[in-house]
């Protein structure tokens, strides 16, 4: 096992009911920004329910962070925060508007330009206001780690950000709140949440014998739950394992002391950025390929994953590792992530814009070894089509 730390300061309150006791949470002289989406959060009741949890305490609303949240949507968060002397962030909702706030209260007490905060991943805040999520979908893992990720529109620029600053003091998740969702957004977190662990634990081995455990057991409730999560709106029970199991995806925890991979993300980004694909979707697609193309460095971790997380005994070693990738996409499809860029409309066309923009964005050497080069992304790209 590789040396760690593990830091988690976010605070979890789980289960029906508990955006009551909001209050608990928050000083009684805060000035509160509440943050949110597109209006899913008003229309489903959650923020009438988080305004009364409030009560007196002075409030700003900020209402339309988009999904895949924009520097330029955030920047006027930061105008009001200043103005208004916001000491205290609310963020309630998804991923996005989880990740816009923690950017917010990066931005709000940075001094400088505020987007040298994404392009030095973080590494320059000194400071960030306080903050809190109630949330809304289970996916990112946002509401119990210290990372956001941005787009800046004008440039077509997605970059993540990382900085214990910016954990959420609390995070508040009450399972009834998802059942609102979009069966397509479910199927989005299942899968977001899946490629969390896959990114942590198919690597290779380090003798980190609980983190591939609990990693394995996380991808099995995956499996277990995520075709029901999708189709169930109101399942308590299956709701509820989805969002507990999303948070510890990607919490810190099945990653201490084990490498990371991250080149499916960082690839799938540029996608999203280019061609407004949904985050899940662009894992959906890279995922199966970037496996297959580095079979060989994963190759250890590849068996363990055929036998203990899909039960494959059959056959040689690389018939085993093709059972495992095919019952990955599989898995994909069955709750409902088309895994092929063909089924978004892109063809070959596509590929060299996001080349570009990889290569524009330095991000040159991904992966656990750091030798996924841009010419292997090129190839998996066209595997993907
Ligand atoms: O905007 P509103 O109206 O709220 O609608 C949202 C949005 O359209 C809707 N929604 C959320 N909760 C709902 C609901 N609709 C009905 N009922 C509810 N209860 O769902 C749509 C998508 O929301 P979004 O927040 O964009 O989704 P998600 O949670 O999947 O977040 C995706 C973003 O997170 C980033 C992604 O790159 C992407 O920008 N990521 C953040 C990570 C992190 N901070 O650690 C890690 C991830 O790998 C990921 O990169
Ligand atoms: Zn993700």
């Amino acid at each position: 096992m590789q040396k760690f730390n593990v830091y988690n300061p976010t605070q979890i309150i789980f289960g029906e009911g508990r955006i009551a006791e909001l209050a608990e949470h928050i000083a009684a002289d805060a000035r509160v920004m509440v943050l949110y989406g597109g209006g899913s959060a008003e229309r489903n009741g959650t923020l009438v329910e988080v305004k009364n949890a409030l009560g007196a305490r002075h409030v700003q609303m900020f209402a339309g962070i988009e999904p895949n949240p924009s520097y330029e949507t955030l920047s006027k968060a930061v105008d009001i925060v200043r103005a208004d002397k916001i000491d205290f962030l609310l963020a309630v909702g998804g991923g996005s508007v989880i990740d816009g706030t923690k950017f917010v209260a990066a931005a709000a007490l940075f001094e400088g330009d505020t987007w040298s905060i994404l392009q030095q991943g973080g590494t320059n805040i000194k400071q960030a206001l306080p903050m809190g999520t109630v949330l809304t979908l289970p996916a990112t893992g946002s509401e119990m780690n210290n990372g956001g990720v941005v787009t800046r529109l004008a440039t077509k620029t997605k970059l993540p950000f990382h900085s214990n600053l910016v954990f959420p003091q609390f995070s508040i998740l009450d399972p009834t709140k998802t059942y609102t969702l979009p069966a397509r957004q479910v199927a989005n977190g299942v899968v977001d949440a899946y490629v969390h662990v896959m990114e942590q634990y198919l690597t290779y081995p380090v003798n980190a014998l609980v983190q591939d455990r609990f990693a394995e057991g996380l991808l099995q409730t995956l499996i277990e739950i995520g075709e029901q999560a999708v189709q169930e709106a109101d399942n308590y029970n299956v709701r509820a394992n989805l969002m507990w199991t999303a948070t510890l995806a990607l919490n810190g925890l099945i990653g201490a002391g084990v490498p990371q991979d991250w080149s499916t993300h960082l690839l799938g980004h540029e996608l999203t950025a280019q061609y407004g694909l949904d985050h899940a979707q662009t894992l959906a697609i890279i995922l199966p390929n970037m496996l297959q193309l580095r079979r060989k460095e994963k190759h250890a971790k590849l068996l363990q994953y055929a036998q203990r997380v899909w039960n494959i005994t059959d056959g040689n070693d690389e018939q085993r590792i093709d059972a495992a990738i095919a019952k990955t996409r599989e898995f994909f499809e069955a709750v409902g992530v088309r895994t092929r860029l063909s089924d978004y409309q892109l063809g070959e066309e596509c590929i060299e814009p996001v080349l570009a923009q990889l290569q524009a964005h330095g991000m040159l050497q991904l992966g656990e070894h750091q030798d996924v080069t841009p010419e292997q992304c090129r190839t998996v790209l066209h595997m993907s089509l």
